[in-house]
């Protein structure tokens, strides 16, 4: 019996498919292929200038691909995967309609929001993030910061933890920096910060909870290798930011030598930084310890996504200089300007000056944001 035409259809699709299987899969199976396709979780895929790092520190775990090749002295030059487009990875709730704005200056993420509700919308970010790692039974790093920037975004955390919104078994955390020669417990010191802020309530473990010890530099200071090993082993997937009135990030002080490239390290802090966190010492600046452990902007640059929170108009010129301005080292977080994945949060008060030297003020902005486009007296 002649096959029905239905039936020669179907066995030239099946020959059909199994042609094409063969044909992606054959070259793999015998070895044509002598690229190493690895997993990539963010890190180098957030920065713009391709370079080498050894495996194990850029791909603890799994998803995304890229083609890496290997070198004689063991390290793998990873390839740029495509052109990279930065990435528009945060979402604005519908509730926030009307009440937070977002736009791009110089091909940068800033979105201003009122304090209080910036402080949700960053949790909400990193709860989703957690949550969407946990789901695929990842861990999660996230880098985190001091000062009274993040207070709004930890208070959030905290609450939504409370409510059970998130769990975190798998989740540890890098603080940024940290001073040098405080005692052990001294309510100053960073560690104590984020104990009352956010470590306790979130039950994070010591094994969770990672930072800077404030004790007095020794010679090749060991905590700096300590912190550095930590931060091999832990890529961040979320970096929280604040900026100093100076643009300073972490404890990255303006500073002629300054670069992308500048590793985790001890640093001297300028005066201006140590008035600027006099009040949490009693007013008194004498009493600020005069240098601290930080990450270097290459380290805080390797993480998968960034964001920087500002509030109030002190921070006004820092942040039109750093969003707008040339990368320079006098300006540490325009040095963010290199990463990709960078979202700006900050209230009207701290865009001011973005706004009015960036020249993109639209008739929305405004009636959103009076304050921001109010003249300057004369
Ligand atoms: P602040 O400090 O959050 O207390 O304003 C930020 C910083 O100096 O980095």
């Amino acid at each position: 019996m002649m096959p029905s035409r239905f039936q020669s259809y179907k066995s030239f699709f099946k020959q059909l498919t199994l042609a094409v299987v063969l044909l992606t899969t054959l070259p793999i199976l015998m070895g044509a292929k002598k690229e190493y396709t690895v997993p990539v979780e963010g890190l180098d895929s957030a920065l713009r200038k391709p370079h080498r790092i050894p495996i194990k520190r850029m791909f603890p775990d799994k998803p995304k691909f890229a083609t890496l090749k290997k070198s004689p002295d063991r390290t793998y030059t990873m390839d740029r995967p495509k052109p990279l487009k930065r990435q528009t990875w945060w979402t604005i709730p519908k509730e926030l309609k009307n009440k937070a704005f977002a736009c791009q200056f110089n091909k940068q993420h800033v979105i201003v929001v009122d304090k209080e509700k910036g402080g949700a919308l960053v949790a909400q970010w990193m709860i989703d993030q957690l949550n969407e790692r946990e789901a695929r039974n990842l861990p999660t790093t996230f880098g985190l910061a001091t000062g009274s920037s993040p207070i709004p975004v930890y208070e959030n955390l905290v609450k939504a933890f409370r409510e059970q919104k998130f769990k975190t078994d798998n989740l540890s955390t890098i603080n940024l920096d940290e001073y040098i020669g405080l005692e052990p417990g001294d309510s100053n010191s960073y560690k104590q910060f984020m104990r009352q802020h956010l470590i306790a309530d979130l039950e994070l473990t010591d094994d969770q909870f990672h930072i800077f010890d404030s004790q007095a530099q020794s010679e090749n200071d060991p905590e700096i290798q300590r912190l550095q090993k930590l931060l091999t082993q832990n890529p961040r997937h979320f970096q929280l930011l604040g900026i100093g009135e100076n643009g300073h990030i972490g404890f990255n002080e303006p500073d002629d030598t300054l670069s992308a490239e500048t590793p985790t390290r001890i640093v001297k802090l300028t005066e201006s930084t140590r008035k600027a966190n006099a009040p949490y010492f009693g007013g008194d600046t004498t009493k600020v310890p005069t240098h601290a452990r930080t990450l270097g902007p290459k380290d805080i640059l390797h993480a998968e996504r960034i964001v920087v929170l500002a509030w109030g108009e002190k921070k006004k010129a820092a942040i039109a200089n750093s969003i707008l301005g040339p990368i320079k080292p006098q300006v540490p977080a325009s040095l963010l300007q290199k990463h990709l994945n960078v979202v700006w949060v900050m209230d009207a008060e701290a865009a001011a000056t973005l706004f009015k030297q960036g020249g993109r003020v639209t008739r929305e902005m405004a009636r959103q944001f009076p304050t921001l486009f109010q003249t300057p007296e004369k």
